[in-house]
């Protein structure tokens, strides 16, 4: 077969200086001839930090050539919206580029005010804060909310900022398996015998990222209750994708006043970059004075900031795109299993698809579904970034995917499935 991608520079021999401080021989080993990403670089097949030089959203260019974008979080299709574009070009020109400064000072506009009173009423909570990140939020929210003697009870898959928050937190950090209510109730008794009165935080994923898993929402809010903790649910790839309108993973369950702290990103379903976190007014207000990210950092830019109202707007008015949202993950995932791939336990429209534990397989893997004109995202055992070593083609969906765009992605997979003996014909 003949490989179009261009192949990549080879990757000059890097000598560490021998005046440099030991400190930096991690990262000459890191690039070495023969060491893992320069090998991967050298053979053609690396997938990462490619340049996308189009996107039209469900459809980008990349190398000079017209893909299906089956791997971003747009998921309501927003990100190339014209109103939303118009919406972000206007408050640049009312308020600049930048804010140059955090909200604490100079970077608050009235524009974030609006967001947080917005954002508040849509989730059914008093009170709303921005951060610049989604990363930053889950950072900002568990540092500023945990002190020196709490426990924080974090699910083995949560994102990595979730992690990064247990770090920076002075708390106690307790990691229960993944989706497991036993082994979480296992731990809080314990904790409860070492650390009699220490408060309590549970946190977890509400639409797992790389699974497309809904968290058990309903046993957390219950055994949370149970233990007198409190839960925190990352809605990232939740808030504008599951529950009636797009409330999340607690209004999926009917359960979004049992639920104290929620959070979220604006870099999935509302185009945009930057988070929020809402809740009752003492708990938003406590995080907004006491969370580093958020008092030593920028505030979302203006035109990010309008980005997301104007997607609220469509959010609200279009319901047809949650719907479509919804028959296109149905119909994804019911394509996947009929060819015979393993797709877990996915309920979003986030869907894995199983490529094994061979790193090498899953670059081809990607490289020939490139060349089929689908753009996945290749997950391999990298920082843990999956469960159980698994390398995956994470594939995920738009309210603007066209019937024809599924297919062509399903047959993709099938035709590049064969080839490497995954599917129908295949194991994993
Ligand atoms: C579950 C989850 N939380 C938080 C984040 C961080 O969001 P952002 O990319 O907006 O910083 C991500 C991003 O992928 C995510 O998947």
């Amino acid at each position: 077969m003949t490989r179009t991608l261009k192949a990549a520079p080879a990757v000059p021999a890097v000598q560490a200086d021998p005046r440099e401080p030991s400190i930096f021989d991690k990262a000459h080993a890191f690039m070495a001839p023969g060491a893992f990403v320069p090998k991967v670089i050298a053979s053609g097949l690396y997938p990462y930090f490619r340049a996308i030089e189009r996107n039209e959203g469900t459809r980008a260019i990349v190398d000079g050539r017209e893909v299906i974008m089956a791997g971003s979080n747009n998921y309501l299709g927003l990100a190339s919206d014209q109103r939303v574009k118009e919406a972000a070009v206007l408050a640049m020109q009312q308020y600049g580029t930048g804010c140059t400064g955090s909200r604490f000072l100079n970077g608050t506009l009235d524009i974030h005010l609006e967001l947080e009173t917005r954002l508040a009423a849509f989730m059914g909570k008093e009170a709303c804060v921005l951060f610049s990140t989604g990363y930053m939020t889950n950072m900002g929210v568990i540092e500023g909310i945990t002190s020196k003697n709490d426990l924080i009870f974090s699910d083995h898959d949560n994102h990595a900022c979730i992690v990064a928050g247990t770090q920076v937190s002075p708390a106690r950090m307790r990691r229960f398996r993944h989706n497991s209510i036993g082994h979480l109730r296992r731990l809080l008794t314990r904790a409860d015998k070492e650390y009699p009165g220490a408060g309590k935080l549970i946190v977890t994923d509400g639409v797992f990222s790389m699974s497309g898993r809904i968290a058990k929402v309903k046993e957390l809010v219950d055994v949370a209750a149970e233990f007198d903790a409190a839960l925190m649910l990352d809605d990232a790839h939740a808030v504008g994708v599951i529950g009636p309108g797009g409330r999340g993973s607690a209004a999926y369950f009917g359960l979004s006043d049992k639920v104290p702290l929620t959070t979220g990103t604006f870099s999935k379903s509302f185009s945009s970059l930057g988070g929020f976190a809402v809740g009752d007014h003492d708990i938003i207000e406590y995080i907004r004075h006491n969370a580093s990210v958020h008092i030593f950092s920028a505030s979302m830019p203006p035109s990010c900031v309008a980005t997301v109202l104007k997607c609220l707007d469509i959010l609200e008015e279009e319901t047809w795109r949650l719907k479509r949202l919804w028959e296109i993950s149905h119909y994804m995932r019911e394509g996947f299993k009929e060819a015979g791939f393993n797709v877990w336990t996915s309920q979003a429209p986030i869907i894995p698809v199983v490529i094994g534990k061979d790193m090498s397989t899953a670059f081809r893997f990607w490289t020939d579904l490139l060349e089929e004109g689908v753009f996945v995202n290749p997950i391999v055992p990298w920082r843990g970034a999956v469960a159980g070593g698994f390398a995956i083609m994470r594939t995920s969906y738009m309210a603007t995917h066209t019937d024809d765009d599924l297919d062509h992605i399903l047959s993709a997979f099938e035709r590049v499935g064969r080839r490497h003996g995954i599917g129908s014909n295949g194991v994993v």
